[in-house]
């Protein structure tokens, strides 16, 4: 896939949503998140009987992508009932590889009802930089 639009994108996240398991907190999560190949990898929230291991939908698509190779990033749409917004550890899990990008948070219909960044997500952001590493060539 090549570069998608924020509607593109948002309408892949409202699919993705479509899996959600959810069944304790019935808060559904979709993510759809572009590497800079054009590739689009999906997430979705999987929760657990064992509530504190469940994981959110963008750390799934990012622990996809990152898993099949993939090191830089374009965007991520993230499509909640109500346009909610990234969590705490997700935004430090995509600020490791994608500070930059832009996040798309997308309400219950598919529309793109607010744009900011990982950056403006979490400010003052720990970075592997400060490790002396480069994500891209680690
Ligand atoms: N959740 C996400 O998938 N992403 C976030 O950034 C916020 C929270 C999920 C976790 C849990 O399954 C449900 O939403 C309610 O917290």
């Amino acid at each position: 896939m090549s570069n998608l639009t924020p509607e593109q994108l948002a309408q892949l996240a409202l699919q993705a949503r479509q899996n959600s398991y959810s069944p304790y907190s019935h808060y559904r999560v979709g993510a759809a998140l572009m590497a800079a190949s054009g590739k689009i990898y999906l997430g979705c929230n999987i929760e657990n009987a064992a509530y504190p291991v469940s994981l959110c939908a963008e750390r799934v698509a990012m622990f996809k992508a990152v898993s099949e190779g993939e090191r830089r990033f374009s965007a991520i749409a993230v499509a909640t009932d109500n346009a909610g917004s990234p969590c705490g550890s997700c935004r430090q899990v995509m600020a490791e590889f994608a500070l930059e990008i832009p996040v798309y948070l997308v309400n219950g219909r598919g529309e793109v009802v607010q744009t900011t960044s990982v950056r403006e997500l979490l400010p003052g952001a720990f970075l592997p930089q400060h490790l002396g590493i480069d994500p891209t060539q680690a």
